[in-house]
C-alpha cells in the first residue's frame, strides 16, 4: 500500500467516511462491469458462428427475471442516494462551538484569518480535535478550497460567503489546492494545512508579531469609515444600532415587485446578510429605516469586511467586546461616554449628513 498510495492519507473525521462511500460506490461499480462482461463473453462463445446450439425462439416475457432487474438496481441505487445524503449533510452542519476561521481567495493566494488576530498566507494552522468553520470568500474570481487529506473541497466565490468545517484528526502537514481554474497562476494557488496539538497551536497563535484580534480591527475600520457616525448610540442620523443583532432574526423591507412597494420579511443577520449591507445596502432594508446607507463596495476589501463582520459580532456578547472597551450598550452608558467611545465627533455630521442626502437623491433619481 505504501509503496503505491492510492488515496491521500485520511487526515479529518470526514475522510474516512468518504473513503467508504467511494469504496462502496466502486465496489458496485466492479461488481456489474464484471456481471455484463461475463455475460457478454459466455454468449459470444456459445452462440459463435457454428456451434451447434439451441436457437429456437426463446420466451420474450419473463416477470420474475424483469422485476429482479428493475429492484435490485433500484435498492442499490436508493440506498447509495440515501447513505450520500446523509453524509453530505453531516458536511454541511457545522457543529455548534466549531472555531471559526476567515478566508479570502484572490489571484494566486489564500488568505487566512484567526479570530485573534492572525493572518495567513497559504497556510492555514489548526488545532487537532477541534472543529474548524472556515467561512470564505474571493476578492476576484470563482476559486475552490481544496484538502484532499480531509477529503473536502469547497468553491470560494466573490460576493457570497461559502463555509466548509473538519475536525482534523492528525498532526502533520497537508496539501491545500486551489481546485478552480482561476487564471494564469492557478496552478501555483497552493499552499499547506498545518495541523498542530492544542499546545502547539496556541503557542504558535501567541508567537505572531499580530496583537489585534480580528473584532479589534473591525472596530477601528468601523470608525475610521465614519460607520459609528450613524449606527453608534446617540448618533442623530436614524440607523439601526448593530449591538446584538449578530445571529438574530431582523426585519427587512424587499421589494414586491409593483414599483415602489416593499413588505417586509424577516431574515436571520448572519455573515452574509451583514457582508450585503456593507456592499449592497440597497437590498435588503432595515424595516422601518430609510435607505440611505452608502455602498462601501469600492471602499473595503473582503478581508477588511470580515473584520468588521466580526467587530458587530462581538457587540452581540455584549462585554466580550474587541478591543479593552464595552461593546456600546446605550442603557448604561450616556450620550458624552458614547461619543468617546465611538469616536464620534459633531463636527463629523456634516459630513455624513451631506454625503448621506447626496446618496438619498442618488437613489431616489435611480428609482424614477
Ligand atoms: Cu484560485 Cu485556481
Amino acid at each position: 500500500m505504501k509503496l503505491f498510495p492510492l488515496f491521500p492519507v485520511q487526515a479529518s473525521t470526514t475522510a474516512s467516511h468518504v473513503d467508504l462511500l467511494f469504496a462502496a460506490l466502486t465496489a458496485v461499480t466492479i461488481l456489474f462491469s464484471l456481471i455484463i462482461f461475463v455475460a457478454i463473453v459466455f454468449f459470444a462463445v456459445r452462440f459463435r458462428r457454428g456451434h451447434k446450439v439451441d436457437r429456437s425462439n426463446a420466451p420474450l416475457e419473463h416477470l420474475p427475471i424483469e422485476i429482479m432487474w428493475t429492484g435490485i438496481p433500484l435498492v442499490i441505487a436508493l440506498g447509495l442516494f440515501i447513505w450520500s445524503t446523509a453524509l453530505y449533510f453531516i458536511d454541511k452542519r457545522v457543529p455548534d462551538g466549531a472555531m471559526e476561521i476567515y478566508v479570502v481567495g484572490k489571484q494566486w493566494m489564500w488568505k487566512l484569518q484567526h479570530p485573534e488576530g492572525r493572518w495567513e498566507m497559504n497556510e492555514l494552522h489548526v488545532p487537532v480535535g477541534r472543529p474548524v468553520k472556515l467561512t470564505m470568500t474571493s476578492e476576484d474570481v470563482i476559486h475552490s478550497f481544496f484538502v484532499p487529506a480531509f477529503r473536502l473541497k469547497q468553491d470560494v466565490i466573490p460576493g457570497k460567503f461559502t463555509t466548509m468545517w473538519f475536525t482534523a484528526t492528525k498532526p502533520g502537514h497537508y496539501h491545500l489546492f486551489c481546485a478552480e481554474y482561476c487564471g494564469t497562476n492557478h496552478s501555483g494557488m497552493i499552499g499547506q494545512v498545518v495541523v498542530l496539538s492544542a499546545a502547539d497551536y496556541e503557542k504558535w497563535l501567541r508567537s505572531g508579531n499580530t496583537t489585534t484580534s480580528m473584532a479589534a480591527a473591525g472596530e477601528k475600520l468601523f470608525m475610521q469609515h465614519g460607520c459609528n457616525g450613524c449606527h453608534g448610540a446617540g448618533s442623530s442620523v436614524r440607523a439601526p444600532f448593530l449591538e446584538g443583532i449578530y445571529g438574530k432574526p431582523v426585519p427587512i423591507q424587499v421589494p414586491t415587485g409593483k414599483p415602489g412597494e416593499t413588505k417586509t420579511q424577516v431574515i436571520i443577520a448572519d455573515d452574509r446578510y451583514i457582508h450585503d449591507a456593507i456592499v449592497l445596502p440597497e437590498q435588503e432594508i432595515a424595516a422601518g429605516f430609510k435607505p440611505i446607507m452608502p455602498t462601501f463596495k469600492d471602499r473595503l476589501k473582503e478581508e477588511e469586511i470580515v473584520q468588521i463582520i466580526d467587530y458587530i459580532k462581538s457587540l452581540s456578547t455584549t462585554s466580550g467586546s474587541a478591543s479593552s472597551n464595552q461593546g456600546y450598550n446605550s442603557s448604561n452608558m450616556d450620550e458624552s461616554a458614547i461619543r468617546a467611545r465611538t469616536g464620534f465627533k459633531p463636527q463629523n455630521m456634516g459630513d455624513i449628513a451631506s454625503r448621506k442626502s447626496q446618496n438619498v437623491a442618488g437613489t431616489m433619481s435611480s428609482s424614477q
